[in-house]
């Protein structure tokens, strides 16, 4: 093996066993003020502030430890409403991912946010403007 070679492969292995590394870790303490840029994403359809009407979709003010599709005034899909969901900061990862693939037939037509980082800010920034009723894991 020439010494080109086995430098690639020594490199491949690098980047393997840091992406092996990454798989493993926590997920980041998400940072609040990013995510108040990234929310930038969903404001087009959730207002945050206490008592503020639904938009498309519903007031995610006090979103954490609420039943899923329960806001008032708001025709929620069945989907959602029959999930059995209360919101947790984990399920709100899922959520946020893909929201199709944890409530198959939701309304809520977002591709998802697919950096874990991204996700972890986004609810860092939700749990800072609302007010939480479940405590941080
Ligand atoms: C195109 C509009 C749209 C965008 C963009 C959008 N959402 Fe939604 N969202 C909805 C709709 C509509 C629903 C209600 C879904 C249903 O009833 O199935 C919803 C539901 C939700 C719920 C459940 C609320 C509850 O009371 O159960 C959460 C949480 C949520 N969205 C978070 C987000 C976040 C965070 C983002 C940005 C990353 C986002 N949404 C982007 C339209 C949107």
């Amino acid at each position: 093996m020439s010494i080109t070679l086995r430098g690639f492969a020594s490199a491949l292995l690098l980047v393997l066993s840091a992406g092996a590394v990454q798989a493993d870790e926590p997920p980041a303490a998400g940072n609040p003020a990013r995510g108040k840029l990234l929310f930038l994403q969903c404001a087009a359809c959730h207002d945050l502030k206490p008592a503020a009407v639904a938009k498309v979709g519903p007031n995610l003010n006090g979103v954490l430890g609420r039943k899923a599709g329960s806001v008032p005034g708001l025709a929620s899909s069945p989907a959602l409403k029959d999930s059995g969901i209360v919101w947790t900061e984990e399920l709100l990862d899922k959520w946020i991912e893909m929201p199709g693939k944890l409530v198959p037939g939701t309304a809520m037509a977002f591709a998802g946010v697919a950096k874990p980082a991204d996700r972890a800010a986004l609810i860092a920034y939700l749990r800072q403007e609302t007010a939480v009723a479940t405590p941080a894991p």
